[in-house]
């Protein structure tokens, strides 16, 4: 069945925390500062190897701005990963983060694979969510914890692969 190779991904997170440039590093290796925000949400999708079998991510990278937060039901609804992002330097981001998880989870989405990703990785001086408080976090709620860089690309790979990697178990 061809289709069972192909997966929903829908990025969720504040605005300005790095979703949009999560994806475009990952998807077409580019980074550009000084991005504008998202509008509604954009579709990417990228074919990759997982566990010797090609699958394809299709990839909804939502709008973190307050007037979007309705649409996001229509994205995560059906998907097969969540990847919600802060931003290491944003306590506000990290709030908000814990947030979708809350409502995720309310949602009760059986499998989802849900990814907690704290990206800016590189600005680890301006760094306010520690790395093991996030990673206690995640234990407790199941969710698989990653840090990023989309502006050093650290990470961005290997925490796509990893949850897609994830879905390949179920
Ligand atoms: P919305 O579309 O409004 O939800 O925002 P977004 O989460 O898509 O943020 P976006 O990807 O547009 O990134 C916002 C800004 O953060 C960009 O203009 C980049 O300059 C910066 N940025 C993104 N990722 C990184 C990163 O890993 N490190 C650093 N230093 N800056 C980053
Ligand atoms: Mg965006």
């Amino acid at each position: 069945d061809f289709d069972s190779h192909e997966y929903k991904v829908v990025l969720l997170g504040d605005s300005g925390v790095g979703k949009s440039c999560i994806v475009l590093r990952f998807v077409r290796n580019e980074f550009l500062e000084n991005r504008e925000p998202t509008i509604g949400a954009s579709y990417l999708s990228k074919s990759l190897t997982v566990s010797e079998k090609e699958i394809k991510l299709q990839i909804w990278d939502t709008a973190g701005q307050e007037r979007y937060q309705s649409l996001a039901p229509m994205y995560y609804r059906g998907s097969e990963i969540a990847i919600i992002v802060f931003d290491l330097t944003s306590y506000d981001s990290y709030f908000k983060a814990k947030e979708w998880v809350n409502e995720l989870l309310e949602k009760g989405i059986p499998d989802l694979v849900i990814g907690f990703v704290g990206n800016k990785s590189d600005l680890e001086e301006k760094r306010v969510i520690k790395r093991e408080e996030a990673k206690e976090y995640c234990s407790l709620h199941k969710l698989h914890y990653f840090e990023t860089s989309a502006k050093t690309s650290e990470n961005v790979n290997e925490m796509f692969l990893s949850l897609s990697k994830e879905l390949t178990l179920i």
